[in-house]
């Protein structure tokens, strides 16, 4: 189960870190609270504000990190059964996790639907609008062209259910980089059997690891990518988990 806090390594804000989370930058937005970006409602009022959110955190101009190719390494040695991500950056896909082993809870900026006719369009149809600051809007009936990621409201993708069969099956549940804030998302947490143990790997405690801690729990907490990088030595992964980097960054770096 992953969270913001795994892609602040990529230069990509969290939401809720003091100062420097997203929710604590929107001032320049004309926004009543930070929540309102992502809420249906106030996209419908003023869409202005997400899609210039959106520009921000344009796909394209971020790369994974070691903590989204530590994942890669987990699914490459069959270990992992699945990755549960509220990130909406695309990072895990193009890590190389295949998408039957991804549930983006939170939807995704892959597609986007129109809001009025629900016809559904090729991402890169609406990234053209956005990078060049219009809003993007349907041309079979004029309606406003939004990206599926799921607003405050919206129902979770149907994916979502996998965790219905998946979190019972588990036998190590990894919490990585989320304030375990937001439900439904958050609740997963709890639908591992007690004699399952459950790894935190986050900058402090959250949710029932600070409030109610179960006695398999194990919390590792600081910086991630280097809490990371220590399980990676634990698991005697190092070589592997560099060499995927180099591998996977020389890619873009050709
Ligand atoms: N090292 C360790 N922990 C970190 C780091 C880091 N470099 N960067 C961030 N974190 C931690 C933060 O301390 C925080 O506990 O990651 C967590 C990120 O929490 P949030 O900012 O709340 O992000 P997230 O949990 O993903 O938010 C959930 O809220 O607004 C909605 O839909 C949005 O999917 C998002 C959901």
């Amino acid at each position: 189960m992953v969270g913001a806090g795994i892609s602040t390594a990529s230069g990509i804000p969290d939401f809720r870190s003091p100062e420097i989370g997203l929710y604590s930058k929107l001032q320049k937005y004309d926004i009543p609270y930070p929540e309102a970006i992502f809420e249906l409602n106030f996209f419908f009022h003023n869409p202005k504000p997400f899609f210039a959110l959106a520009k921000e955190l344009y796909p394209g101009n971020y790369r994974p990190n070691a903590t989204h190719y530590f994942f890669r390494l987990l699914h490459d040695k069959g270990l992992l059964l699945r990755l549960y991500t509220q990130n909406i950056d695309g990072l895990e896909r193009v890590a190389g996790i295949p998408p039957a082993k991804l549930v983006e809870a939170h939807g995704t900026f892959a597609t986007a639907t129109c809001t009025v006719c629900h016809n559904q369009f090729p991402s890169q149809d609406f990234w053209t609008d956005v990078l060049a600051d219009r809003i993007p809007h349907c041309p079979v009936c004029t309606g406003i062209i939004k990206p599926d990621i799921v607003f405050f409201g919206e129902q979770l993708p149907q994916r979502f259910l996998l965790h219905v069969t998946d979190f019972p099956m588990a036998d190590l549940l990894i919490i990585l980089g989320t304030s375990l804030e937001v439900e439904p998302f958050a609740s997963l947490s709890e639908a591992v059997w007690s004699s399952v143990p459950r790894l935190l790997i986050n900058k402090d405690l959250v949710g029932s690891f600070a409030w109610g801690p179960r006695s398999k729990d194990v919390m590792l907490l600081g910086d991630l990518v280097q809490n990371v990088e220590k399980l990676a030595e634990l698991l005697g992964w190092t070589e592997e988990l560099r060499s995927l980097v180099q591998q996977e960054t020389g890619k873009f770096n050709r």
